[in-house]
Protein backbone atom coordinates (compact mmCIF):
# COMPACT_ATOMS: atom_id res chain seq x y z
CA UNK A 1 0.00 0.00 0.00
CA UNK A 2 2.85 2.50 0.81
CA UNK A 3 4.78 1.60 -2.46
CA UNK A 4 1.25 2.19 -4.37
CA UNK A 5 1.02 5.84 -2.65
CA UNK A 6 4.59 6.34 -3.36
CA UNK A 7 3.81 5.65 -6.97
CA UNK A 8 0.64 7.92 -7.54
CA UNK A 9 2.52 10.80 -6.04
CA UNK A 10 5.39 10.03 -8.71
CA UNK A 11 3.15 9.95 -11.17
CA UNK A 12 1.67 13.35 -10.16
CA UNK A 13 4.90 14.87 -9.91
CA UNK A 14 6.47 13.58 -13.49
CA UNK A 15 2.92 15.38 -15.02
CA UNK A 16 3.38 18.54 -13.55
CA UNK A 17 7.08 18.78 -14.38
CA UNK A 18 6.27 17.98 -17.97
CA UNK A 19 3.55 20.40 -18.00
CA UNK A 20 5.16 23.13 -16.96
CA UNK A 21 8.26 22.13 -19.06
CA UNK A 22 5.51 22.83 -21.89
CA UNK A 23 4.82 26.26 -21.14
CA UNK A 24 8.57 27.47 -20.34
CA UNK A 25 9.84 26.17 -24.42
CA UNK A 26 6.32 28.19 -25.47
CA UNK A 27 7.96 30.82 -23.61
CA UNK A 28 11.17 30.80 -24.73
CA UNK A 29 9.62 31.04 -28.41
CA UNK A 30 7.39 33.58 -28.30
CA UNK A 31 8.85 35.50 -25.85
CA UNK A 32 5.25 35.99 -24.05
CA UNK A 33 3.00 33.16 -23.74
CA UNK A 34 0.54 34.69 -26.16
CA UNK A 35 0.67 33.25 -29.85
CA UNK A 36 2.70 35.15 -32.64
CA UNK A 37 -0.84 36.25 -34.50
CA UNK A 38 0.20 39.89 -35.21
CA UNK A 39 -0.21 40.51 -39.56
CA UNK A 40 0.21 43.85 -41.41
CA UNK A 41 -3.08 45.08 -40.79
CA UNK A 42 -2.46 44.83 -36.77
CA UNK A 43 0.47 46.68 -36.80
CA UNK A 44 0.83 50.00 -36.23
CA UNK A 45 4.17 52.51 -35.60
CA UNK A 46 2.56 53.87 -32.64
CA UNK A 47 0.86 51.01 -30.88
CA UNK A 48 3.37 48.25 -31.44
CA UNK A 49 6.91 49.55 -32.54
CA UNK A 50 7.52 52.44 -30.92
CA UNK A 51 6.57 50.69 -27.70
CA UNK A 52 9.12 48.35 -28.14
CA UNK A 53 11.95 50.66 -29.07
CA UNK A 54 10.60 52.88 -26.06
CA UNK A 55 11.99 49.72 -23.40
CA UNK A 56 14.52 48.79 -25.33
CA UNK A 57 16.49 51.34 -27.35
CA UNK A 58 15.74 54.84 -27.04
CA UNK A 59 17.31 55.39 -23.65
CA UNK A 60 20.83 54.73 -25.47
CA UNK A 61 19.90 56.50 -28.33
CA UNK A 62 18.44 60.03 -27.53
CA UNK A 63 19.64 63.36 -29.61
CA UNK A 64 21.28 64.62 -26.27
CA UNK A 65 23.43 61.21 -26.17
CA UNK A 66 23.15 58.99 -29.39
CA UNK A 67 24.81 55.66 -28.78
CA UNK A 68 27.35 55.62 -32.03
CA UNK A 69 26.11 58.31 -33.39
CA UNK A 70 22.62 57.03 -33.91
CA UNK A 71 19.57 59.17 -32.50
CA UNK A 72 16.48 57.35 -32.47
CA UNK A 73 12.73 58.65 -30.71
CA UNK A 74 10.52 60.00 -33.69
CA UNK A 75 9.18 58.47 -36.80
CA UNK A 76 11.86 60.49 -39.10
CA UNK A 77 14.91 59.12 -37.04
CA UNK A 78 13.38 55.55 -36.96
CA UNK A 79 12.31 55.81 -40.80
CA UNK A 80 16.23 56.22 -41.52
CA UNK A 81 17.34 53.37 -39.57
CA UNK A 82 14.93 51.55 -41.69
CA UNK A 83 15.96 52.58 -44.94
CA UNK A 84 19.84 52.42 -44.59
CA UNK A 85 19.23 48.93 -43.28
CA UNK A 86 20.37 48.98 -39.84
CA UNK A 87 17.67 48.57 -38.33
CA UNK A 88 16.33 45.30 -38.86
CA UNK A 89 20.50 44.09 -39.34
CA UNK A 90 21.19 45.16 -35.67
CA UNK A 91 17.80 43.56 -34.19
CA UNK A 92 18.60 40.07 -36.07
CA UNK A 93 22.10 40.39 -35.07
CA UNK A 94 23.06 39.74 -39.12
CA UNK A 95 26.70 39.68 -39.75
CA UNK A 96 28.32 43.06 -40.33
CA UNK A 97 25.98 44.93 -38.01
CA UNK A 98 26.23 45.29 -34.40
CA UNK A 99 23.95 43.46 -32.47
CA UNK A 100 21.02 45.41 -30.31
CA UNK A 101 19.50 45.98 -28.27
CA UNK A 102 23.39 46.59 -26.69
CA UNK A 103 24.05 44.52 -23.29
CA UNK A 104 20.39 43.02 -23.37
CA UNK A 105 18.77 39.79 -24.98
CA UNK A 106 17.90 39.71 -28.26
CA UNK A 107 13.80 40.55 -29.05
CA UNK A 108 12.12 37.56 -29.45
CA UNK A 109 11.24 36.12 -32.34
CA UNK A 110 7.96 36.71 -32.50
CA UNK A 111 8.75 40.88 -31.74
CA UNK A 112 11.47 40.75 -34.69
CA UNK A 113 8.77 39.20 -37.05
CA UNK A 114 6.03 42.34 -35.93
CA UNK A 115 8.97 44.59 -36.97
CA UNK A 116 9.95 43.13 -39.97
CA UNK A 117 6.25 43.15 -40.93
CA UNK A 118 6.40 46.91 -40.26
CA UNK A 119 9.32 47.30 -42.30
CA UNK A 120 8.10 44.79 -45.14
CA UNK A 121 4.79 47.12 -45.82
CA UNK A 122 7.37 50.11 -45.96
CA UNK A 123 7.60 51.29 -42.60
CA UNK A 124 4.28 53.66 -42.29
CA UNK A 125 3.54 56.17 -40.01
CA UNK A 126 0.42 54.46 -38.48
C1 LIG B 1 22.79 50.06 -23.63
C2 LIG B 1 22.72 51.04 -24.68
C3 LIG B 1 22.10 50.68 -26.01
C4 LIG B 1 20.87 50.11 -26.23
C5 LIG B 1 19.87 49.62 -25.21
C6 LIG B 1 20.71 50.08 -27.66
N1 LIG B 1 21.80 50.61 -28.28
FE1 LIG B 1 22.10 50.77 -30.28
N2 LIG B 1 24.02 51.37 -29.96
C7 LIG B 1 24.59 51.64 -28.72
C8 LIG B 1 25.98 52.02 -28.91
C9 LIG B 1 26.96 52.42 -27.78
C10 LIG B 1 26.24 51.97 -30.30
C11 LIG B 1 27.55 52.27 -31.02
C12 LIG B 1 28.57 51.23 -30.73
C13 LIG B 1 28.21 49.89 -31.32
O1 LIG B 1 27.92 49.84 -32.51
O2 LIG B 1 28.19 48.93 -30.55
C14 LIG B 1 24.99 51.57 -30.92
C15 LIG B 1 24.83 51.41 -32.29
C16 LIG B 1 23.60 51.24 -32.90
C17 LIG B 1 23.37 51.25 -34.33
C18 LIG B 1 24.45 51.40 -35.40
C19 LIG B 1 25.11 50.03 -35.52
C20 LIG B 1 25.79 49.75 -36.82
O3 LIG B 1 26.09 48.55 -37.06
O4 LIG B 1 26.02 50.67 -37.60
C21 LIG B 1 22.04 51.07 -34.54
C22 LIG B 1 21.29 51.02 -35.88
C23 LIG B 1 21.43 50.90 -33.23
N3 LIG B 1 22.38 51.02 -32.26
C24 LIG B 1 20.08 50.65 -33.03
C25 LIG B 1 19.56 50.21 -31.82
C26 LIG B 1 18.24 49.64 -31.67
C27 LIG B 1 17.24 49.44 -32.80
C28 LIG B 1 18.10 49.32 -30.35
C29 LIG B 1 16.94 48.63 -29.69
C30 LIG B 1 16.56 47.35 -30.25
C31 LIG B 1 19.32 49.72 -29.67
N4 LIG B 1 20.18 50.25 -30.60
C32 LIG B 1 19.57 49.59 -28.31
C33 LIG B 1 23.95 51.56 -27.51
C34 LIG B 1 22.70 50.98 -27.30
Amino acid sequence: MRNFILAILAMGFTVITVSSCYYDNEALLYGTSKPCTDTVATISYAQKIVPLFQQSCYSCHTSGSPGGGIVMGTYTTDKALVTNGKLYGCISHASGFSAMPKSAAKFSVCNIAVIKKWIDAGAPNN
